[in-house]
């Protein structure tokens, strides 16, 4: 099956059919409530910064598309809702453009219609380790690119019976990458980044990383779904059991932070209120895909709709904690609770640190 050809599957199953996780970690992440805020609603300043743009929020669209003229119209929706909304956005895998070149105009029309945001480019972190880092330029060149995030889905490539699970090398060839001119977003896809791959990241020169965890969309899940669609009993036993596989999201923004690295929090960022507890955790942005998919399908408008609903419910959490900004919202206290507090107490991290005013 092409690369071109894989990708339509995976839209289609992530829109017909239920490929989340079961469990909702970022439940376990309360802010604390302010009875008195001592803040007036409409001075609150939403406004970051990233890779030199300023964004209206600290909001990203994650890779999910282009490589196939079906995808076009998807592309050009999320673009022009992160141009109006000032957010930034990554595109798809660009894999199936540099195997096909007729491509290319699923992914370069992205920056055509989001001039003054930030866009990312995308490849696998094996596709890179076997191109060597000069694809990166031709990556960056087709879209304008601002920085190229490199993904790693060892689990899905498990899953899947053409997966790919060579996974020697990809260290180094991310530290080849990250001494070029291009900035590198190393990013999961549903899977998390736990500590130890963080500190090796850093090792390898590896600034900023999108940490893609449990709790959102399952590649696992998306994998059993074509197992049992191709009658592969076997690829669909094993993404169901491996459906659930991972670091949940809280807890590998904690693990990565901690590890040095500036943090996209992403993997089920359901609404503007998981969007804060990402920043009160630690992360610098939040990273969104799955909720995107359906509306960009239909318009700019439903995208920029869902995505108003983001910054909104964003501001709400930051009037109700006192913050007036996001220097504000990354010291507010939170207290971490259920199964994510047993993870990063089992893992060495102290929670109570989050409870407590942080300067
Ligand atoms: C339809 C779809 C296609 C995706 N394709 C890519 C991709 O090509 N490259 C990538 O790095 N991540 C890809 N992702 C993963 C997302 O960027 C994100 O890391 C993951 O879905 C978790 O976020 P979510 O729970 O908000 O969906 C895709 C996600 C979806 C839903």
């Amino acid at each position: 099956m092409t690369t071109s050809r894989r990708k339509l599957d995976h839209i289609r199953i992530c829109l017909e059919k239920p490929v989340e996780a079961s469990s909702r970690p970022f439940e376990d992440v309360l802010l604390i409530h302010r009875a008195l805020p001592e803040i007036c609603e409409g001075e609150i300043e939403t406004s970051c910064r990233f890779l030199g743009y300023r964004l209206k929020a600290p909001i990203i669209i994650t890779g999910m598309t282009g490589g196939h003229p079906d995808t076009r119209e998807i592309n050009l929706n999320l673009a022009r809702a992160a141009q109006e909304m000032g957010l930034a956005m990554g595109v798809g895998s660009q894999r199936a453009a540099l195997e096909d070149p007729r491509q290319v105009e699923t992914f370069s029309l992205v920056r055509d219609a989001a001039p003054d945001v930030p866009i990312i480019g995308n490849i696998g972190a094996v596709q890179l380790q076997r191109s060597g880092p000069k694809v990166l330029e031709r990556l960056a060149e087709m879209i304008e690119a601002d920085a190229i995030a490199v993904h790693l889905n060892f689990l899905q490539e498990s899953v899947q019976p053409e997966g790919d699970r060579d996974a020697k090398g990809v260290i180094e060839a991310l530290s080849s990458a990250s001494d070029g001119g291009i900035p590198i977003i190393v990013k999961e896809t549903g899977a998390g980044i736990s500590r130890e791959a963080a500190e090796d990241l850093i090792s390898a020169g590896v600034k900023i990383m999108d940490v893609s965890g449990t709790g959102g969309t399952s590649w696992s899940g998306v994998e059993a779904y074509r197992g049992e669609e191709a009658g592969d009993t076997e690829s669909a036993r094993m993404g169901r059991l491996f459906w659930e596989w991972g670091i949940p999201t809280p807890a590998s923004i904690v693990e990565c932070r901690s590890a040095g690295a500036q943090v996209i929090g992403s993997g089920g960022v359901r609404s503007g209120l998981d969007v804060a507890r990402c920043l009160a955790l630690g992360g610098s942005m939040a990273g969104i895909a799955l909720p995107l998919l359906y509306p960009a399908t239909k318009s700019k408008e439903d995208t920029v709709a869902v995505l108003k609903d983001f910054v909104r419910a964003l501001r709400t959490a930051m009037f109700l904690t006192g913050c007036r900004n996001i220097p504000d919202l990354q010291k507010s206290p939170l207290v971490i609770l259920g199964k994510t507090r047993e993870w990063l107490e089992q893992r060495g991290f102290d929670t109570r640190k989050f409870s407590a005013y942080r300067e």
